[in-house]
């Protein structure tokens, strides 16, 4: 028989995609039609702009997906969409569309949780197995979460106030940087001196899990105008300092949740090491992942980061959190939710 084959929808944000995958972890298809041009007009993600883009390209995209694929409906055995969290009039596009073609094709439907496609992405592209401690860093989230089996989660640590990808699009928006922040931060960074500005650790060597992100944005804006504002200041300094405070916070808030991970799961399963998964968007970036490679090695943790494709949001990660679970579909009254925490 052929691996159940689900096609995946995500609209929850600024990406619309489409994306078919099988039980066997092939990726037949991963399409994504990025807004990035049309929010990099606004500095930002309007929603109303960003449901209206997501109603004109859905069709395209998921017809896109099955031309890759070289598949026709008929090939299809589930259709899974984001249902949230995240911003509603994409997450109802998306969802309407899903159930659209359930209905009519006679098929499951999957309502899948955006961050659940994040936390399970790090199964699509490798076979570890359960537990693992999850550091999830996106645009929306920050969280440090331990995975006991799908559906299952334990949040450690979450931030208090902004997310690591929001602090580097909101600090690159304060450089004159443009959106998205994250990566244009990281290219002036390469020719900055990380060393050479003085930024905060907040909540450096605390007892708990969490993280903390608008003191640094704050920190950067004084230090930006005390250099003269975007005209005059080193902006390569400013962004690799930047770059470095995020990566240290990452590193040192994950190194707590190793720790505690590590004490609580050594009695309860045998297998010998143990795995750290990275997801989200800020995933992406190079000088993170090395400081926490740094912290995992003396951990004695193995680090998973997914490929950049699958790490920032796309439609693969929510077939593969259906086909996680492929015999307990969703019912077609399905709510999509706005607010969706992975451990309520
Ligand atoms: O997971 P994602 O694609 O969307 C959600 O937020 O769900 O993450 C987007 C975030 C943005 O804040 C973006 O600035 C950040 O990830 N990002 C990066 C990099 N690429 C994307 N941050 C730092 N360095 C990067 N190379
Ligand atoms: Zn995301």
């Amino acid at each position: 028989a052929k691996d159940f084959t689900i096609l995946g929808i995500e609209s929850s944000c600024d990406e619309t995609a489409a994306a078919i995958v099988s039980a066997d972890k092939s990726i037949h298809a991963n399409k994504i039609a990025s807004q990035i041009e049309t929010h990099a007009k606004h500095g930002g993600v309007v929603p109303e702009v960003a449901a209206r883009a997501h109603l004109d390209m859905i069709d395209d995209v998921i017809a896109a997906a099955l031309a890759d694929a070289d598949m026709t409906f008929d090939d299809i055995d589930g259709i899974a969409a984001t249902a949230g969290p995240g911003l509603i009039g994409g997450v109802i596009v998306g969802t309407v569309a899903a159930k659209a073609i359930a209905a009519a094709r006679s098929i499951p439907y999957y309502a899948v949780n955006h961050l659940e496609g994040h936390a399970l992405s790090g199964r699509l592209c490798s076979d570890i197995g359960f537990p693992y401690l999850l550091l999830l860093v996106s645009g929306g989230h920050t969280q440090l979460l331990a995975v006991t089996a799908p559906g299952t989660y334990h949040r450690m640590g979450t931030t208090m106030d902004d997310a690591a990808g929001e602090a580097f699009d909101k600090c690159a928006k304060i450089m004159g940087l443009g959106y998205p922040g994250g990566p244009a931060i990281e290219t002036a960074a390469a020719s900055g001196d990380a060393k050479s500005i003085r930024l905060p650790r907040p909540l450096r060597g605390a007892d708990n899990c969490h993280f903390s992100f608008s003191g640094l944005k704050t920190a950067l804006a004084t230090k930006l105008a005390h250099l003269g504002g975007v005209q005059t200041a080193p902006i390569h300094d400013l962004a690799a300092s930047l770059q470095a405070a995020i990566a240290d916070c990452l590193a040192d808030r994950t190194k707590r949740a190793m720790q505690i991970f590590a004490t609580q799961t050594s009695t309860s399963h045998t297998s010998t090491t143990n795995t750290l998964v990275i997801a989200g968007g800020v995933a992406a970036n190079k000088a993170i992942f090395a400081r926490l490679q740094t912290e995992a090695d003396a951990a004695g943790f193995q680090i998973i980061v997914p490929p950049a494709k699958l790490c920032t949001d796309n439609a693969a990660m929510i077939a593969w959190a259906a086909l996680e679970r492929h015999d307990q579909p969703d019912q077609l009254d399905f709510e999509p939710r706005p607010r969706w925490p992975l451990d309520p």
